[in-house]
């Protein structure tokens, strides 16, 4: 497709008579549209008054601003009109049936980054298009078994990032018609970096091969890693994740000691999987540390995993820390002939 192709000609021509590719893209349809108002609804500020306001909380636990529910259900019921069979939200406990029969099924975190609301830093929604076969739960499956995935960034401008599973492209709301138009397809991400993204205040509550891979980031070019890292952490997935998708880099949000956080923050059915499947479609690794991301089995709808992802060699890398913390650098005999993930 050529740069400036339109998402509505992008998505036809993908689909054609396909029935479920028809649904993907009605999916797919339903979320731009729910990002055009969210993007409005966000673009509002402290205009629109008590945004950020805190309303209660999720399943998860986490404080649910009065954004969180909105954008719930602007993205609900834009899933409802365009037939898609059904949905789970990081703001709703439930899996819920929008259109019975429906061929696809989305999971969603309707607003991303949340506590960044009143911060004017760039949010977003997080999305991820799974098959619906038979009785069995559509989201209770790896996240292999996608069928499409991305997010929409609202932010200085309005993305949307999507793989269908032939590599990751991003469009552009072009606010003078309305429309989203492709500014980049088949993103690559290098699989060597020198910057991180990771929440260092939770250095002391991290395990020893975390902090040893930080330190010797830390290090520098004097160190065991040889090069001097830079960081970045903007606190909202969807922020740090384009910022990889556009220089490269990793972003790592482990396990940790905290009550609560053993398996990290963040949810693996509408966080983790939809940004691995964009990542690993850009040439990139996404893992829970060590285990990819794609191969974990989702058993809860709110289930939580650790997530490194970003330049396939040093999600390796990371990998190797985790995994032997006694080792530094590049010594480890494993790491020279092949990566922790066969190739
Ligand atoms: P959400 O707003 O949907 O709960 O997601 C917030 C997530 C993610 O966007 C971000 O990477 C992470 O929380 C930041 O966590 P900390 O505030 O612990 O750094
Ligand atoms: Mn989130
Ligand atoms: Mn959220």
């Amino acid at each position: 497709m050529a740069i400036g192709t339109g998402l509505t000609e992008y998505l036809e021509s993908w689909a054609g008579g396909d029935a479920v590719r028809k649904a993907v893209a009605e999916a797919v349809f339903a979320l731009a549209e729910a990002g055009i108002e969210l993007a409005g609804v966000c673009g509002q500020g402290a205009i629109n008054p008590d945004q950020g306001a805190i309303v209660g909380n999720n399943s998860g636990g986490d404080a649910q601003k009065a954004l969180d529910v909105r954008s719930h259900e602007i993205v609900v019921a834009a899933l409802r009109r365009r037939g898609v069979g059904m949905v789970a939200s990081e703001e709703a406990d439930e899996a819920e049936v929008l259109t019975p029969g429906g061929l696809v099924a989305v999971a969603t975190d309707p607003l991303d980054g949340s506590s960044n609301i009143d911060t004017n830093v760039s949010v977003g929604t997080i999305f991820s298009i799974l098959p619906v076969e038979g009785e069995a739960s559509p989201f209770l499956v790896p996240g292999s078994r996608q069928l499409a995935a991305g997010f929409v960034v609202y932010g200085p401008h309005t993305d949307i990032v999507l793989t269908l599973g032939e590599g990751t492209d991003i469009f552009t709301l072009d606010r003078s018609n309305g429309a989203f138009v492709l500014v980049a397809e088949k993103v690559s991400i290098a699989p060597e970096t020198a910057e991180y993204a990771v929440n260092a205040s939770n250095y002391r509550h991290w395990a020893a091969g975390l902090r040893n891979y930080v330190d010797d980031c830390l290090a520098g070019k004097d160190g065991p890693l040889e090069k001097n890292y830079n960081m970045r952490w903007v606190g909202s997935l969807v922020a740090d994740a384009s910022r990889i998708l556009s220089r490269g880099g990793v972003f790592l949000y482990p396990g940790d000691a905290r009550k609560g956080y053993t398996h990290g923050r963040l949810r693996i059915l509408y966080e983790a999987n939809p940004v691995a499947m964009v990542i690993e479609q850009c040439g990139g690794k996404a893992t829970d540390g060590t285990q990819r991301i794609l191969d974990i089995d989702v058993t809860e709808l709110h289930q939580r995993t650790g997530l490194v992802f970003g330049a396939a060699s040093e999600v390796e890398r990371i990998g190797l820390y985790i995994a032997n913390p006694e080792r530094r650098g590049e010594d480890s005999p494993l790491f020279g002939s092949r990566g922790l993930f066969m190739s």
